[in-house]
């Protein structure tokens, strides 16, 4: 049930401060899939059994047997198909429209990538098939290793982790037992004030002590408070470069001195890394380990839509404590497993190039560097648990494994897919894009005289993203930020970030991505000034009460998060 606004044209074409009531449709749109069917309804019939019949309770003991069978839903496949496409159409999805949701690089994934995905070689197979017999898999995940560490600029990579937090979390882990090795406990970790909230999240499951940094009037972090911070109790600094409000620190040089000087290592957040790929390397700006979002820089569907992947690299000093096992290329005599993560950081060595990202094949061994003969024709690619290391090697002190089987492998395929498809120069091309893109959209929102009620939080130009405060929109319109992202949903966007980074006044953070058009942005420019205008005609109530046109009308947010209702009971 809805109440329109009023002169707010509604959808049906009802009379604006209309009741609309709930129509039979709109109901049976509500049902679950339980509630849909009839007994004995069936989407799929067997086909006569053409082999002896066995009794299953010779085949499972009882105590793994259920007393009763499920409740499943009994339906016609018809009935399956229309529930579930029902439901997606319900849901704004990055396929549908503009998805500008800032530090979540809602970016375009190229249909390729999930063709090579579901390659039936990759898509079925199992996670426990013979090392043997999944040598094309391996060699991919090798190679990928080897695209990575090129990209970031660091030696060793681990594809465990699940997710951007999740690298974070084995990041600081590595911290940790990186100072342990030396017989050091240190129990701070820094992280600015723009931090994610994944940062200082990851920080406490760790069992470390946030440290918080402020911000400079450039938006980057205030030299002085670091240096007032930085002791010999500090673990490491967590750091995103462009950080959370689009801005580069130029200080990073800087930065890394400090941090180092005191003998804590420096971790790069590397959600952000889709606007430096190509042009900086974490590696070189001093970082120590970084994580990379492969569902964010290197798409894949995700928020909702898809698995995440969060693999890590680190310097040589963090390279003991990786976690096992990782991917290496035995070659036979030559066996160099502990070569096979490694990427020369300079670009130099081996003659294979890997993934067209300028990596040189993961240190295969021909790098003249490892010292090893031509290779066999059968290079044969393992996995390695840190027992094959011998003194201070990748993984021979490993801080363990960080999840079951190998990553998510289909991130894998995609991610690999995406940069052997856009190569090095690709890679480039998409981040400086990226920020031609935002900084145009940034252009566009200032001609239209957005600024006047949305001004740029800091500095007069952004990276990939860019994040405006609605501060003078609330005191001069009696508009919220959260107000104008609702209405945009009117307009067919999906709002941007809201309410991020802390320290911005009513944020709204917009990272419009590489893969949008000019005729997006200019829409969707003018879809803001357009509410803009509507609120100073008529006021703010137009916005207060949007969306009018989605499945759903406002929903109590603070309820649904404080009084979850996420079970129904059957019928
Ligand atoms: C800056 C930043 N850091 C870390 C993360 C966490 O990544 P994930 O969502 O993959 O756990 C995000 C996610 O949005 C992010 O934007």
């Amino acid at each position: 049930m809805g109440d329109a606004a009023p002169g707010m044209a509604v959808p049906g074409g009802a009379a604006p401060g209309t009741v609309i009531a709930e129509t039979p449709q709109q109901r049976d749109r509500a049902k679950t899939i339980f509630e849909k069917g009839a007994p004995g309804r069936r989407a799929f019939v067997c086909p006569e059994l053409d082999v002896p019949p066995v009794d299953p309770e010779t085949l499972l003991p009882a105590r793994h047997r259920r007393a009763e069978p499920p409740r499943l839903p009994e339906c016609s496949e018809p009935e399956i198909v229309r529930h579930y496409v029902g439901i997606s159409k319900r849901n704004f999805d990055l396929d549908s429209g503009f998805y500008p949701l800032g530090s979540c690089t809602m970016k375009h994934n190229p249909r390729l990538h999930e063709r090579a995905a579901a390659l039936a070689g990759h898509a079925r197979l199992h996670p426990l098939q013979d090392l043997p017999r999944a040598q094309g898999a391996l060699e991919l995940m090798w190679r990928l290793q080897g695209a990575l560490a090129e990209i970031a600029g660091l030696p060793y990579v681990s594809l465990q982790p699940s997710a951007g937090s999740h690298g974070e979390l084995a990041g600081v882990l590595l911290t940790r037992a990186y100072h342990e090795s030396r017989g050091e406990t240190r129990v701070k970790v820094l992280t600015p004030d723009t931090a994610h909230g994944t940062n200082p999240a990851t920080v406490t499951m760790a069992g470390l002590q946030v440290v918080k940094l402020a911000t400079d009037a450039h938006g980057g972090i205030d030299l002085d408070d670091l240096r007032s911070k930085a002791d010999t109790d500090v673990a490491c600094l967590m750091l995103t470069n462009p950080n959370t409000l689009g801005v580069f620190d130029q200080n990073i040089e800087t930065i890394a001195q400090v941090v180092h000087g005191v003998g804590a290592t420096l971790y790069y957040d590397g959600a952000n890394l889709n606007a430096v790929m190509g042009l900086s390397r974490p590696g070189d700006m001093g970082f120590d380990i970084v994580h990379y979002n492969l569902h964010k820089s290197f798409t894949q569907p995700h928020g909702g839509g898809g698995p995440g992947s969060g693999p890590i690299a680190v310097s040589e000093r963090i390279a003991p404590f990786l976690p096992v096992p990782f991917v290496v290329r035995r070659d036979g005599a030559n066996d160099a497993p502990n070569a096979a993560t490694r990427a020369r950081a300079s670009g130099g060595g081996g003659e294979e190039q890997s993934a067209g990202a300028g990596a040189n094949g993961a240190g295969s061994a021909q790098s003249p560097a490892d010292g090893a003969a031509a290779r066999p024709a059968q290079p044969m690619f393992d996995l390695d648990y840190g027992g094959g290391a011998q003194g201070d090697g990748p993984g021979s002190q490993t801080i363990g494994r960080l999840r079951g089987f190998h990553g998510n492998y289909g991130c894998c395929v995609r991610a690999y897919a995406y940069i052997c498809s856009l190569g090095a120069d690709g890679l480039r091309d998409a981040s400086e894009t990226a920020v031609l893109n935002a900084n145009y959209l940034l252009a566009r929102l200032r001609e239209a005289e957005v600024a006047e009620y949305l001004p740029l939080a800091y500095g007069e130009l952004c990276m990939h993203e860019f994040v405006l405060s609605g501060g003078p929109m609330k005191r001069e319109l009696g508009l919220k930020t959260l107000d104008l992202a609702k209405r945009l949903l009117d307009h067919g966007f999906h709002p941007p970030t809201v309410y991020f980074p802390l320290l911005v006044e009513e944020a709204l953070m917009v990272e419009p991505t590489e893969t949008e058009t000019r005729e997006t942005l200019d829409a969707f420019a003018e879809a803001i000034a357009q509410i803009l205008r509507e609120a100073a005609a008529d006021g703010p109530e137009v916005a207060r009460g949007a969306p009018y046109t989605t499945p759903v009308r406002r929903l109590d947010e603070v309820a649904a998060a404080k009084r979850a209702v996420i079970r129904q009971a059957l019928p």
